[in-house]
């Protein structure tokens, strides 16, 4: 037996509770995983309550965890138990342990540290696809990113900067901006206290950015629409405010043949070769101090109704990372 954080119907954080979980043997091609860590992400929020489709029965948030292999399934080579690694998938990690296909893990090279990346398996794929896949970022590209201080901003702002952008970030409050400005944002916007399309406009001398990553959705992609160049790109992946209502493609149009983009992480990691890929380029990207990866927070898994609490609230900046 093994304990994880169950929700039986969609609600808020207190629809999780803890409860004792069976343990299976795993099956050909699978493999048994004790969990070390697990990130806390804005996903876990969306199946939570209900805003992305309920799998059959009871629901275990969790998309991102690390840990150690105790036991592999038959057929299975490329693994052996004391194995370090990672994963993610949709939902199901927030327990102790948990039965995997193996052709879902990720090996972790020495010097990744099986805590840290817990918390940056998701966003840090994230961020790789987002620069690289949704738009390619050139060097000199002058580029928007909004909640630029939350767990997938600070990634993002580094990874921009390494790639010879120019990032400019949006966050709530003097203390989000000054962490955001220490991860690779050329400028930060307080955008509780300042209209970011104006700043934008200000600071890119009425030029426009090249591309907007946009998480926040109601609240900002009218704002976004409006920060783009010509012919630039807007990248909505996520909905942190609710989801964006009355989008027109003749919005794209007005805002001058501009494109627009709503990516899936799990579209441009569905193939293993592709998994590695990117993430033997996240990885090198933290062995080599490109991406430094601050924990936040932590706290036991069993609270993870608090961490979600606090994500919502608006009260995290960058990864919270559930221990076990
Ligand atoms: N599509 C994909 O492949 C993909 C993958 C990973 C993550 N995501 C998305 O990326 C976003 C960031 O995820 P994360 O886990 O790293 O979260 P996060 O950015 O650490 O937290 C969300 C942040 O959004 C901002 N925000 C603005 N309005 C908000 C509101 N009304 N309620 C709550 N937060 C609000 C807050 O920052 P400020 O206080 O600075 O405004 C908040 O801290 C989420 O929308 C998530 O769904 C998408």
């Amino acid at each position: 037996m093994a304990g994880g954080l169950v929700a039986r119907v969609p609600g808020g954080p207190e629809a999780m509770e803890w409860a004792d979980l069976p343990t299976p043997e795993p099956g050909p091609g699978e493999v048994l995983v004790a969990h070390k860590a697990i990130g806390v992400n804005f996903i876990d929020v969306y199946f939570r309550t209900g805003l992305y489709a309920w799998p059959e029965g009871t629901m275990i948030p969790g998309a991102e965890a690390s840990g150690t292999i105790e036991a592999v399934g038959a057929g299975v080579t490329e693994f052996r138990r004391g194995d370090r690694v990672a994963y993610v998938m949709p939902h199901g990690a927030y327990r102790e342990r948990r039965v995997v296909p193996a052709e879902r893990l990720v090996p972790l090279p020495d010097g990744i540290d099986s805590v840290a990346i817990a918390g940056a398996m998701l966003k840090g794929l994230t961020a790789q696809y987002l620069v690289t896949s949704s738009y390619a970022v050139q060097p000199g590209d002058t580029v928007l990113v909004h909640a630029a201080a939350g767990g997938v901003g600070l990634i993002l702002g580094q990874w921009l900067k390494a790639l010879g952008a120019h990032a400019i970030g949006t966050a709530g409050g003097p203390k989000k901006v000054a962490l955001a400005s220490k991860h690779g944002y050329a400028h930060v916007i307080d955008y509780k206290a300042q209209d970011f399309v104006a700043e934008v406009e200000r600071l890119t001398g009425g030029k426009g950015c090249a591309a907007v990553y946009d998480s926040v959705g109601a609240d900002t992609w009218r704002g976004s629409l409006k920060c783009l160049k010509r012919r630039g790109m807007f990248v909505n992946f996520g909905q942190s405010s609710g989801l964006i209502r009355d989008f027109s493609l003749a919005d794209l149009a007005a805002g001058g043949s501009l494109s627009a983009n709503r990516p899936v992480l799990f579209d441009y990691i569905a193939e293993r070769g592709e998994l590695l890929e990117r993430s033997a380029d996240l990885f090198a990207r933290i062995l080599d101090g490109t991406i430094r990866l601050d924990i936040a927070a932590t706290r036991p898994l069993r609270e993870a109704a608090a961490a979600h609490a606090d994500l919502e609230a608006r009260r995290t900046v960058g990864s919270t990372i559930l221990l076990v």
